[in-house]
């Protein structure tokens, strides 16, 4: 099964990336055959300025590669190195009806957060579509907010079908196992907007810091903690199995132990977890050459599927 999906490189990547994005994409290239780009054609539209855009993308390249994208089992690629999909997405805008870009929400949602309205981010779904289509990809694993664009792909392919023959194969969208909200340091949603986020890759202080910013009740110490509701607690579970959890439950009830003890636990937590990573990334970091090779081998290998496609369009459609 051909699995498809698409990276938007924006910054720093924290605990709720991980949990939400991350860990469940990873996991997917053990199944199937996973192509993975960092969609930096796509970034442009919101992007402030070359050195940023640049520095996002080699920088979520490697925060990938370290968080487990095995280069022996995923393409992984920059978008920008195979531009046929540009190609493709002017071919495909031609199908497009303007209704059913006016109907996208993400458009209406990132305008109304102060993206400027640009075409680019008008006929963004059209490059998406190109992305999926050019490559003849079965599924595209996305949150709830980009199964209609997977939709729109679909109608775009359908239309095309019906018009030049079946040159496209219809893409599903797969939505991830509903991971639950993680919550930041402050209990609503963890984003890197709200200020609220705890990064992947702080120095060991640093976490910790972190980590005793996060609010909880005012019970004194001796006194049992609440768990239910408790922040911290919530994020420790993250990390733990259901017998762990029982346990954790138990040291919250039994008073022994304060909110400090348990920031320090949940720091522990996190750490323990990211170590190979870490590692694999203080790697990447000081060999950013092997990381432009993988990232070459993985354009070398869909360019070599989507010529062939492009091939096949360009013969029905008279180009
Ligand atoms: P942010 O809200 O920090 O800007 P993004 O919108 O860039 O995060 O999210 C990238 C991916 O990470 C999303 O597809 C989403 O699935 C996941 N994600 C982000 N924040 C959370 C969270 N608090 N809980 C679960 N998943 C999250
Ligand atoms: N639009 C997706 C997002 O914002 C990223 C993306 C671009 C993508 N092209 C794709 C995802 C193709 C899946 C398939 O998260």
């Amino acid at each position: 099964m051909r699995v498809l999906t698409g990276i938007q490189a924006s910054g720093k990547l924290h605990l709720g990336n991980y949990f939400g994005a991350m860990k469940p994409m990873v996991a997917l290239q053990e199944e199937h055959e996973l192509f993975t780009f960092i969609a930096n054609y796509h970034s442009l539209s919101s992007s402030k300025d070359a050195q940023t855009l640049k520095q996002y993308t080699i920088d979520a390249a490697i925060d990938y590669l370290s968080l487990g994208i095995d280069p022996n089992k995923t393409t992984f690629w920059i978008q920008s190195d195979v531009p046929q999909v540009l190609e493709l997405y002017w071919i495909l805008s031609k199908l497009t009806p303007m209704g059913l870009l006016e109907r996208a929400h993400s458009y209406k949602d990132k305008v109304a957060k102060g993206i400027p309205a640009s075409h680019a981010l008008f006929s963004y779904p059209v490059l998406m579509a190109a992305d999926i289509l050019l490559l003849d990809t079965q599924k595209v694993p996305v949150g709830k907010d980009q199964i209609q664009h997977v939709e729109m792909t679909r109608d775009i392919a359908i239309k095309f079908n019906n018009e030049f023959g079946e040159i496209f194969i219809l893409p599903e969208y797969m939505v991830q196992e509903e991971v639950a909200t993680i919550p930041g340091i402050d209990g609503q949603k963890m984003s890197k907007s709200y200020g609220n986020a705890i990064d992947l890759f702080l120095e060991e202080k640093e976490l910790q810091k972190r980590c005793n910013k996060i609010i909880s009740s005012s019970t004194p110490l001796g006194e049992p903690l609440e768990w239910k509701e408790d922040h911290i607690y919530a994020l420790c579970t993250l990390f733990l199995d259901d017998v762990q959890k029982i346990e954790l439950q138990e040291r919250f009830k039994s008073g022994k132990e304060g909110y400090g003890h348990f920031k320090k636990y949940l720091k522990e937590l996190i750490w323990d977890e990211l170590g190979e990573a870490r590692e694999k990334r203080a790697y990447y970091l000081s060999h950013t050459d092997e990381v432009q090779d993988i990232l070459k081998e993985g354009a070398k290998k869909s360019a070599i599927i989507a010529l062939a496609k492009m091939e096949q369009v360009k013969a029905v459609i008279g180009l």
